[in-house]
């Protein structure tokens, strides 16, 4: 656990990300209610900064192209089997906003209890 301050909690506004920098990784910071998110700030797709997208909902759009993003889990809403985008813990600590580069909330190997797929039977060659 390494949290770290990345900005201050009045800095983050309702109706858009912030882009935030923090250990080398550019973060975007997202409120929602009274919570705070933080999802890597680089879409997928051609490395958009996802925070200059229109944010509605909890659903980040890149402005580039159109993709969608859930910023509390990472995953494009429409495809939660897919490859999310690195969300980190986030607490919030006398109004400064931390965030734990090394806590990642949505690692593909947490995810791995999902049963697998049935492997094909093992084709054998007669002797
Ligand atoms: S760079 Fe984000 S959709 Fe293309």
């Amino acid at each position: 656990m390494a949290f770290v301050a990345v900005a201050r909690l009045d800095e983050i506004p309702p109706s858009r990300g912030l882009r935030v920098t923090a250990g080398g990784i550019a973060l975007g910071l997202y409120r929602i209610g009274d919570a705070i998110h933080a999802m890597e700030d680089a879409c997928p797709h051609a490395g958009y900064p996802l925070s200059k997208g229109r944010f509605d909902d909890g659903i980040i759009v890149c402005s580039a192209h159109g993709l969608r993003y859930d910023v509390r889990t990472g995953f494009d809403p429409g495809h939660a089997d897919g490859f999310p985008i690195p969300c980190f813990r986030v607490r919030i600590v006398e109004g400064r906003v931390e965030v734990d580069l090394e806590d990642r909330i949505n690692a593909p190997q947490a995810r791995s209890a999902r049963p697998s797929p049935p492997l094909a039977p093992k084709k054998t060659t007669a002797p």
